[in-house]
């Protein structure tokens, strides 16, 4: 039976192939401590889990859900837009239920790619980014980031032949994987390269609710120039320890979200309603758990930092993420490293390679996992380091 062509070039997804080499170890009996994939190891908070508890003895919740998402989920996220970061938006023509927002990232190149097109993605990123354009038959053009540029993905240089076949440009801040932080000047330049280009602007908001030390992030929804060409996914997997749920929403641009809400509706029948009236409970109930969960990630990660350190792998402690991006020692690649780790210290983290070719060199360590288990982690990589 042959597969199609497009996906002989996918690769596997990232987290696919470590959960397969992670179970092979355990079924050895080995005890695996997984810094791998971002999964919140707490609980969803209670007063969302009694809201599905009641959503899900519903009968009207029982049939086929609304396609673009029920309008009372659609009206929270906006209303949750509006007093999280003062953006106004229509429910009816700005806003979709997303599936998860990998689900919405994957299904906007459907709606905006053609085949031998470009998406311009941050050579280090998501996976869906490029992935998605591989399954359209379209081509990634990676844009370089690095330390010295504070993790920005760079547009200035895309050659022009790439540029006129380029239809998105993805862009993700807070950053996954490095934790970095982008500057309104930086939303700025890119909102007008895309307005330039005509380019469709798809950010990734999904870390924006987890910060440190008083930094708050914003929606790129925020600045001027942005709803003409931007859409922004937001999930709330990581802002409500929800990720098993699947539920996120895209907001911005009409055109993008009734593109995509037309691909979404003939590929999928949209979200269990009881999970979006669960989510809306997320959006609208008390938002302290948000506050809290910030305190505990910060806390991990300033664990962690230091521990690294003192083992001497060099990071910088991010401002925001549930990640710690990290140097692997000199003359390892970052598989090697990775595989090193897992091998000899029965610990997984991510190789920075599996995020695109800017990320070799580098490892991702993921603060989902509780204090003791973290540093214990840390105590096996020092040990298969210095011995
Ligand atoms: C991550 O760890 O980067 C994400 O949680 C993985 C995913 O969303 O597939």
């Amino acid at each position: 039976m042959k597969t199609a062509r497009n996906l002989d070039h996918l690769p596997p997804y990232l987290f696919a192939q470590i959960d397969a080499k992670r179970d092979a170890l355990r079924a050895q009996g080995v005890e695996i401590i997984s810094l791998g994939i971002g999964d919140p190891d707490l609980p969803t908070p209670p007063h969302i889990v009694e809201a599905m508890a009641e959503a899900i003895r519903n009968p009207d919740n029982h049939r086929y859900p609304d396609y673009a998402g029920s309008l009372a989920f659609r009206t929270a996220a906006c209303d949750w837009m509006r007093q999280r970061f003062g953006v106004e938006l229509d429910a009816r023509r700005e806003a979709l239920a997303l599936i998860g927002s990998k689900e919405g990232i994957a299904h906007i190149h459907t709606a905006f790619v053609n085949p031998g097109d470009y998406v311009l993605a941050p050579s280090i990123g998501y996976p869906v980014y490029s992935g998605g354009a591989t399954l359209m038959h379209a081509h990634s053009h990676f844009l370089p980031m690095s330390a010295q540029n504070g993790w920005l993905a760079s547009f200035d240089e895309v050659p022009a032949e790439v540029l006129s076949r380029a239809r998105i440009l993805f862009l993700g801040y807070p950053n996954n994987p490095t934790g970095a932080v982008a500057t309104p000047e930086y939303f700025d330049q890119a909102i007008a390269f895309c307005h330039a280009n005509d380019l469709l602007l798809v950010h990734d908001n999904a870390y924006s609710e987890i910060s440190f030390d008083g930094y708050r992030a914003p929606s790129i929804l925020e600045r001027p120039g942005a709803r003409e060409v931007a859409v922004e996914m937001f999930s709330l997997s990581k802002s409500y320890n929800m990720t098993g749920w699947r539920i996120g929403f895209a907001v911005g641009n009409e055109t993008a979200i009734q593109a995509l809400g037309t691909v979404k509706n003939n590929l999928d029948s949209g979200q269990f309603t009881a999970i979006q009236d669960a989510a809306i409970a997320a959006l609208s109930g008390p938002q302290d758990c948000i506050a809290k969960m910030s305190a505990l990630y910060q806390r991990r990660r300033d664990l962690v930092i230091d521990a690294l350190w003192a083992i001497g792998l060099s990071c910088e402690p991010p401002k925001a993420t549930i990640y710690v991006w990290a140097r692997v020692p000199d003359g390892y690649s970052s598989v090697e490293f990775t595989e090193k780790l897992l091998s000899e210290a029965h610990v997984v983290v991510t190789p920075g390679s599996g995020y695109g070719p800017d990320g070799e060199g580098y490892i991702r360590i993921s603060l989902t996992t509780p204090d003791e288990q973290l540093l214990e982690a840390v105590r096996r990589i020092k040990e298969s380091l210095h011995g």
